[in-house]
């Protein structure tokens, strides 16, 4: 039967719909599951961030809309790239900003691929660049697996550059390991190999590294080396639906990436963007809640003698021991949705970590499954 709805109800079904269409054949994956209106199923499964976005984002954003008609965009874009170059010591003309960071890893691919270079990228990371690539770009995409403590071996990345590497993608932290490479081992890689090919290092969970030792890479595009740095707004900022990202390089890399970029994104998320990098207190806020609620199932794992790796992000990477493809469905049962398998380290989960006081939904049901 056809039922009555109001005309902001249409309007809310109507974007709920297309949005999560396009997302769930982008990822396999239903979106709608566990949307942010539900309290269960707890999402743990795509590094969101449940708090975002902050307060003052979003007053900036109702603010925006009214803009909505215009191509103030433009204005926009450059005083969010201005206020990245200031918050990184770098000059405008080192950033661009993304249709979220995937934009920068997709035309990192294709600018890789139409200058006819390889591409070597470890076994275990975050994929959306090596697909792009190998997929769409046709483009070599050599492997390095990773060390035994399931680390990236920057060793033997740097043996396997040769004549044809144009690109080295690195994560750091890695996803899904949640891991940070050590830094002085990473400078000298970065400064030896940027001298045969461009080294991308994607720090999208840059802010939430608590390790002392860590360090971005970004110092080194101020002393010339062609390195290539990613970020997103989509993590400590909670803007993941709305698409903004950045890289920052040379001069010379960000012009030529530039010239495959969209060059244009919305308005609303830009000054959304601009106010939550402002906003110090709820970044604060949210690496707060996030080691909070990181650490409710540390010591779960802790107390019951299971492995996991150092995660210094808002995911965790744990040995359940249980097949990832019986573990998801069996954690599911229990309101809880967990990341995908990750071969070939099959008895692992990606977790997510969702609010302090949803974890323990995540130790309950693990507990049931490991009976
Ligand atoms: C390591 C890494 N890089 C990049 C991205 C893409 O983020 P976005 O396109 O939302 O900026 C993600 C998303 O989860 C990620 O984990």
């Amino acid at each position: 039967m056809k039922k009555n709805i109001s005309r902001r109800e249409w309007i809310n079904k109507s974007a709920t719909v297309i949005g999560g269409s396009f997302l769930g054949s982008m990822i396999g994956f239903s979106p709608l599951k566990g949307a942010s209106l539900l309290k269960e199923p707890v999402r743990m499964m795509y590094n969101e961030n449940p708090y975002g976005p902050s307060d003052i984002a979003k007053r900036a954003m109702r603010r925006a809309f009214s803009e909505s008609n215009l191509y103030t965009m433009r204005a926009a874009l450059s005083e969010f790239k201005n206020l990245i170059a200031e918050l990184n010591n770098v000059k405008p003309e080192n950033v661009a900003i993304g249709f979220g960071s995937r934009e920068i890893l997709n035309k990192a691919a294709i600018m890789n691929g139409i200058e006819g270079g390889e591409l070597i990228s470890p076994t275990l990371t975050f994929e959306a660049i090596n697909q792009f690539a190998s997929k769409t770009m046709k483009t070599n995409v050599v492997r390095v697996p990773m060390t035994k403590e399931i680390g990236i071996d920057l060793k033997t990345t740097g043996q396997m550059v040769n004549s044809k590497t144009n690109m080295v993608y690195l994560c750091n932290p890695n996803n899904p390991t949640g891991v940070i490479m050590k830094p002085k081992e990473l400078e000298v890689f970065c400064k030896e190999t940027s001298k045969k090919s461009i080294v991308f290092v994607d720090e999208a969970y840059h802010e939430y590294v608590m390790d002392k030792q860590y360090r971005s890479m970004v110092s080194l595009v101020n002393e010339g080396c062609d390195v290539l740095i990613s970020r997103t707004a989509s993590k400590v900022h909670g803007l993941a639906g709305l698409r903004v990202g950045y890289a920052i390089s040379t001069p010379k890399i960000i012009k030529r990436l530039n010239s495959y970029m969209n060059g244009s994104l919305n308005v609303v998320g830009l000054r959304g963007a601009i106010a939550s990098y402002k906003d110090k207190r709820f970044q604060k806020f949210s690496i707060e809640k996030n080691n909070e609620g990181r650490t409710i199932v540390t010591d779960y794992l802790d107390k019951k003698g299971i492995e996991y790796l150092d995660s210094q992000t808002n995911f965790i990477f744990i040995k359940t021991g249980i097949d990832i493809k019986k573990f998801q469905p069996a954690m599911e049962k229990h309101k809880v949705l967990v990341g995908r398998p990750f071969p070939p380290y099959t008895d692992w989960c990606r977790l997510s970590i969702a609010k302090p006081e949803e974890m323990e939904s995540f130790n309950k049901g693990f507990n049931k499954e490991l009976g």
